[in-house]
């Protein structure tokens, strides 16, 4: 194809320069110029050049990526090539995890031994468990979890190696492994419960749940209804492109950090209401309104900006109803079935009727996302609040770990370091404090 490109005319000089247009795999979506051609636009030969100015990066494309394919306007999620949709129905988050980072589906042989080696690695070294032990009993898990992941780069010195393929694959084994058990450790030791060891023959989830929840039994069983649902909702949660922990992964990956300390910081980024945080505030919002007929009310004062947002509403990307949002209002009935109905589902529900007829809310393509339902049912699962943004972090980490991976083995990516535009004082002379 020939290539397409973009004729810019800088009217401060009368100049005009061409600038090459390049397509992703669809030609209506991800059409972009590369933001150094920009450079060449100046007034003189001291200029800089041209920059672009995009806070929260709403229009730029950091990576070429072959992980995940989300059309916001649409309402589309794909895991390489695969929609949301057939995978929550058909895989596995073990199996999704493995597309994610091998870009195809394992054959049976593939899946059992990734199977194995993750499950092998679910064990911790013991003295992680006394760093859990020095965590305050109140501490926030998603804290605990920054801290004992950081910390695993401490056990595993090799893990700056990044180069290496064998090494690589160890790391996200350890990763994929660890991170559930670090998070069980955290929800016991909140309890004071003594910590559960990992149990290799359940599945993935199924040993997450035992680690949990494990009383005297001699061996725990998971309800399979709630196994599969929590499976589910990790396969929802496994990646989503570019989002603020992805793209601070991929920024601590890029100067060559070792994957813990990029996960954990992954992690703290996920942390915020405004990214993984916010199936944790979902929850706080709901039990604050507390009853159906308050709706209206509350509908009210977040119009009025007196609370400041509808959590569990709204995407950058999304600007219709979240995809995942689908699934879970559907598996929430699942669930319920086992668990009873959480009390706030009615409210939740008023709340998305409520704000879908409403101008401000449509006026604003603000739709439900994947927390606006995923916190009821976490609740129902028997889940405190504080673990919501936990379970989001052990799913999410599949995608990180892809996308890391990616990076390493992308030849255009480079440390990650924006530009600024100065907008401070110029050059002045330093005055002696007496003369201020
Ligand atoms: N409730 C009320 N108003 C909202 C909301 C909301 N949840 N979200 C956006 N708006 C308004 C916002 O006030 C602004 O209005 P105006 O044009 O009058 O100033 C307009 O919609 C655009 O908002 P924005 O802040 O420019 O949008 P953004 O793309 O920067 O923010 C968001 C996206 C997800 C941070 C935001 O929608 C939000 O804060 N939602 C609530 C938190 C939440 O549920 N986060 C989870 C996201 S899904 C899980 C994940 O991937 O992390």
């Amino acid at each position: 194809m020939k290539t397409q490109s973009l004729t810019i005319t800088d009217n401060r000089t009368g100049k005009s320069y061409e600038i090459p247009i390049q397509y992703g795999t669809y030609p209506d979506y991800g059409a972009s110029i590369s933001a150094l051609d920009l450079r060449k636009i100046k007034v003189s030969a001291q200029d800089f050049g041209l920059l672009t100015y995009d806070p929260g990066y709403t229009n730029t494309a950091s990576c070429k990526s072959s992980v995940t394919f989300l059309d916001g306007e649409k309402g589309i999620l794909r895991y390489r090539g695969y929609s949301i949709e057939q995978l929550a129905e058909n895989s596995t988050y073990l199996e999704t995890a493995y597309l994610l980072l091998n870009g195809e589906l394992p054959n049976q042989t593939q899946l059992a031994g990734w199977h194995e080696d993750v499950l092998e690695h679910t064990f911790v070294h013991e003295n992680i468990k006394k760093l859990i032990d020095g965590f305050h009993h109140k501490a926030h898990p998603m804290g605990t979890l920054v801290g004992t992941v950081g910390a695993l780069s401490t056990f595993y010195p090799d893990a700056k190696n990044i180069h290496e393929t064998d090494c690589r694959d160890r790391q996200i084994w350890r990763l994929m492994a660890k991170m559930p058990t670090l998070a069980a450790f955290a929800y016991r030791h909140s309890l004071g419960l003594p910590y559960v060891y990992p149990d290799q023959s359940l599945s993935y989830v199924g040993n997450f749940m035992n680690m949990l929840w494990k009383k005297s039994e001699l061996q725990y069983q998971p309800n399979p209804i709630l196994e599969k649902a929590l499976d589910v909702l990790f396969i929802l949660h496994a990646d989503h492109e570019q989002n603020c922990s992805t793209s601070v992964m991929r920024a601590v990956a890029s100067s060559y950090s070792d994957p813990f300390s990029a996960t954990s910081s992954a992690i703290a980024a996920l942390y915020g209401p405004l990214h993984g945080g916010a199936n944790e505030a979902v929850l706080h919002m709901l039990a604050e309104i507390g009853s159906v007929d308050r709706v209206p009310e509350f509908i009210k004062t977040v119009k009025s900006g007196e609370v400041s947002r509808l959590m569990g509403f709204g995407h950058r990307v999304y600007k219709h109803y979240d995809p995942r949002a689908t699934i879970c209002k559907k598996l929430a009935n699942d669930v319920f079935s086992v668990t009873g109905v959480n009390p706030l589902l009615a409210v939740a529900l008023e709340l998305e009727r409520v704000a879908l007829q409403d101008d401000y809310f449509i006026s604003r393509n603000l739709y439900p996302n994947v927390d606006f339902y995923s916190g009821l049912i976490y609740q129902a699962m028997g889940f405190p609040v504080g673990m919501f943004p936990v379970l989001f972090a052990i799913a999410r980490n599949a995608g990180w770990l892809a996308q890391w991976k990616e990076f390493l083995l992308d030849p255009d990516q480079k440390i990650a370091r924006p530009r600024q535009i100065y907008c401070g004082d110029q050059a002045r002379d330093y005055i002696a404090v007496d003369n201020r």
